[in-house]
């Protein structure tokens, strides 16, 4: 069975913390918020009601090709967003950087399209597993090289629904 590392009481605190982060860097403006599915979907539901701001949201997929552990070093988006993001204020939301391969891709390609500001908001940061020198502008949690489930975070799917961020320690070929 996973093994809690982190509560669901710690994630709503934090949460919290990281919304009103973003509503006082932002004060008096809009913003709009881009979720990788689907990892980052309960991570977005979650911050987008801890933001005191005119906020919209709208999600993105990106393929992994990798295994169910670890994401490819090729990506491609396979759902982009429904319209322009030139003059907005984008936060992409993230469940895990890790490699980091995902989001310097998805950087790329967001900045191209001009916003007015592009940041990145990600649940959790495993600093020590980067490939590609990139940072978080709002980091949930710094956690150890340890393969979590839980709260949006799956393993081949499953464990998504899991309340509380968990270590999966007993897969073969760890
Ligand atoms: P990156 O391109 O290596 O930064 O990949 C980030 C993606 O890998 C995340 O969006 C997750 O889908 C997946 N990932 C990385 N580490 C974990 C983990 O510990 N648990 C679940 N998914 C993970
Ligand atoms: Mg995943």
């Amino acid at each position: 069975m996973p093994k809690v590392l982190i509560t669901r009481e710690q994630i709503a605190t934090r949460v919290s913390e990281m919304g009103k982060e973003i509503t006082r860097d932002f004060v008096g403006q809009p913003v709009m918020l881009i979720g990788v599915l689907k990892g980052a979907c309960l991570f977005l539901s979650d911050l987008a009601r801890q933001i005191e701001l005119d906020a919209t949201f709208d999600f993105i997929a990106v393929s992994s090709y990798g295994s169910a552990k670890q994401s490819a070093g090729e990506v491609q988006l396979i759902k982009d967003v429904a319209g322009p993001l030139q003059g907005l204020n984008v936060i992409l939301v993230e469940d895990i950087l890790d490699t980091g391969l995902t989001l310097t891709f998805l950087r790329k390609m967001f900045e191209a399209r001009q916003p007015r500001a592009l940041k990145i908001a990600t649940l959790l940061d495993k600093p020590s597993r980067r490939l590609s020198p990139i940072q978080a502008d709002y980091v949930g949690f710094k956690i150890p090289d340890e393969f979590v489930v839980g709260y949006g975070l799956d393993y081949a799917e499953h464990y998504r629904n899991l309340a509380d961020i968990c270590v999966l320690d007993d897969i073969p070929g760890k």
